[in-house]
């Protein structure tokens, strides 16, 4: 054990003080190395009070997401098969792909505290702000091709939804595809990516990022993005959170419903996606497009009825809503 970790068992042993001549004794290093060890843990969110003539006392454990809270309540068959909780990673996703190569199984979950290099959508950054969110990918090996998934995204946005309405009350609705909002601004960004020959998938990695325990945003972000704490005014349990989503998603990932939705799971969709019956903007090629969204398809497209008088079927890209993120569009 390194002098950070004995430190730390130590004052996680003790309901008193612990003077630091005492841990330097103790563990046979000097007084500087217990101030540095100290240091090192507040700065790894543990909170310990220090008192003249009276030493260090641990006063509160980080909020961290560790395997054995996620595991601690989770009642899914085949996700969380192996749960990984990095402190420090690039993005889960990446982390996810290596963790593939590797041989992890289908429904391996990869969780981090921190993404330097976090991804988005359409090749955009994955933004992190201050706080800890609930960042994370899921491996998974559905054993189908690529054209019988086509509504993974769609799948976990409902996912996402029903976690988010259970644990916290808010009203959780889908931009289509699949940005998770709440009222008019983001609290989540679902990324899949995929391994894939025509006629096989190898793998498939579902990166979802929460914004749970946020406590303000930026100025130039606050008018496109909350968080659950902004919403809901105190902090959720990330591990309970992870627990909900997981569980429901895997109820949704049937193999019928990732090519087709089922009627019912259709219904819910639209029922929770914001965009429709509003007026949308997309690009269809080169040539912009503005009109009414109506519903969505069995097969995951966004129904539209254009300002030309035709209904397009939209099935990738950005569309813009009215109302949603403080964007406008032409009446
Ligand atoms: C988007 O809305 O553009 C998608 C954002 C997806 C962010 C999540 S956070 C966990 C996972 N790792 C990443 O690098 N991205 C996804």
């Amino acid at each position: 054990m390194t002098t950070k970790e004995n430190i730390l068992q130590r004052l996680q042993d003790t309901e008193d003080y612990l003077s630091g001549e005492q841990l330097s004794e103790e563990l046979g290093v000097s007084r500087a190395a217990v101030w540095k060890a100290i240091q090192s843990l507040r700065d790894a969110g543990y909170q310990i009070d220090s008192a003249t003539n009276r030493g260090y006392r641990l006063l509160a454990l980080p909020d961290l997401l560790t395997e054995a809270e996620i595991r601690a309540g989770l009642h899914t068959k085949t996700l969380g098969s192996k749960i990984v909780c990095l402190a420090e990673t690039d993005s889960t996703n990446e982390e996810a792909k290596r963790q593939a190569l590797r041989g992890a199984p289908d429904g391996s979950v990869f969780t981090a505290e921190q993404q330097t290099g976090g991804k988005g959508r359409l090749g955009r950054r994955w933004e992190q702000p201050e706080g800890t969110g609930v960042w994370f990918s899921v491996l998974l090996r559905p054993g189908l091709i690529p054209s019988e998934v086509g509504n993974i995204t769609l799948l976990a946005g409902i996912a996402v939804c029903r976690a988010i309405r259970s644990l916290t009350g808010c009203e959780a609705k889908i931009k289509w595809p699949n940005d998770v909002v709440i009222g008019s601004r983001k609290v989540c960004g679902i990324l899949t990516e995929m391994a894939a020959e025509v006629d096989r998938i190898e793998y498939m990695v579902l990166g979802i990022g929460i914004n749970a325990n946020i406590p303000v945003f930026p100025e130039s972000l606050a008018e496109k993005a909350t968080s659950l704490q902004i919403e809901t005014g105190r902090t959720v349990s990330r591990a309970k959170l992870l627990q909900a989503v997981l569980w429901e998603l895997e109820g949704l990932l049937t193999p019928e419903n990732y090519s087709c939705l089922t009627p019912a799971v259709l219904h819910e969709y639209q029922m929770l996606c914001v965009s429709i019956g509003r007026r949308v903007g997309f690009y269809q090629g080169k040539i912009q497009k503005t009109g009414t969204a109506v519903g969505v398809s069995s097969t995951g497209e966004l129904l539209v009825n254009t300002d030309d008088g035709r209904q397009t079927a939209v099935n990738a890209g950005e569309v813009v809503v009215q109302g949603i993120y403080g964007q406008t569009l032409p009446q």
